[in-house]
């Protein structure tokens, strides 16, 4: 249990580095925190108006939650790290980007960090949920729509991929439930704004209204 908890404590700080704030600051842009949503993530980044910071803030935020979970699973064995302690150190992950210790615990939504982490729990899993997004996304054009749909079907891909292969590891489908059911919280402001129409659509550059 003791490399558990060191490995869950890492992957929280690894989770903690908000790559929006690190990147748009690094690349001497806006804070994301003062504009548009006022969200520390990739779709608000790209309201700042550069494609590159958004890419880069998309792929940072998803990494580390990707990375985590792969090392667990390429390292944990001989520490004992189970397929359980790999999800958990995910979770930790996701929980570091919504409540970062680095910046007052004020996070994001964790979209990316939640792709990131299901695709290290399984890379079908993960490709899934990524299309699901962005098919979303494509026919929609809502960011948050997109990320609400991917999260309510990762768990339910996870449960019927794995009950064809009869297995199903209890911890890792709770961890995803969980993450699931985080982000829908942390989309509150973005589900009151779907169902009134007032979403900001993928590229406009308009704040969404509060
Ligand atoms: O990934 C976050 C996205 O789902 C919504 O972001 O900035 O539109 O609230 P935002």
């Amino acid at each position: 249990p003791l490399y558990s908890v060191i490995a869950i404590v890492l992957g929280y700080l690894a989770g903690s580095l908000s790559f929006a704030v690190i990147v748009s600051r690094l690349m001497g842009l806006q804070d994301p925190r003062t504009f548009g949503s006022r969200n520390p993530g990739a779709t608000n980044v790209l309201r700042s108006g550069s494609k590159a910071a958004a890419a880069v803030t998309l792929l940072l935020d998803g990494v580390k939650g990707w990375l985590p979970v792969l090392l667990v699973r390429l390292l944990g064995k001989p520490y004992g790290l189970e397929e359980g302690t790999m999800a958990l150190v995910g979770l930790a992950a996701f929980l570091g980007h919504l409540y970062p210790v680095f910046f007052r615990f004020k996070g994001g939504k964790g979209v990316a960090t939640f792709i990131g982490v299901v695709f290290g729990i399984d890379a079908v899993l993960g490709l899934a949920t990524a299309l699901t997004w962005l098919i979303i996304a494509f026919f929609f054009r809502y960011s948050s729509l997109a990320s609400l749909v991917s999260a309510v079907f990762a768990p339910v891909y996870y449960l019927l991929g794995n009950r064809i292969a009869w297995y199903v590891d209890a911890t890792v489908a709770i961890v995803l439930a969980a993450m699931a059911g985080l982000l829908l919280y942390r989309h509150r402001e973005n589900i009151t704004r779907l169902l009134k129409g007032t979403e900001s659509r993928i590229g406009a550059k308009k704040a969404p209204e509060p």
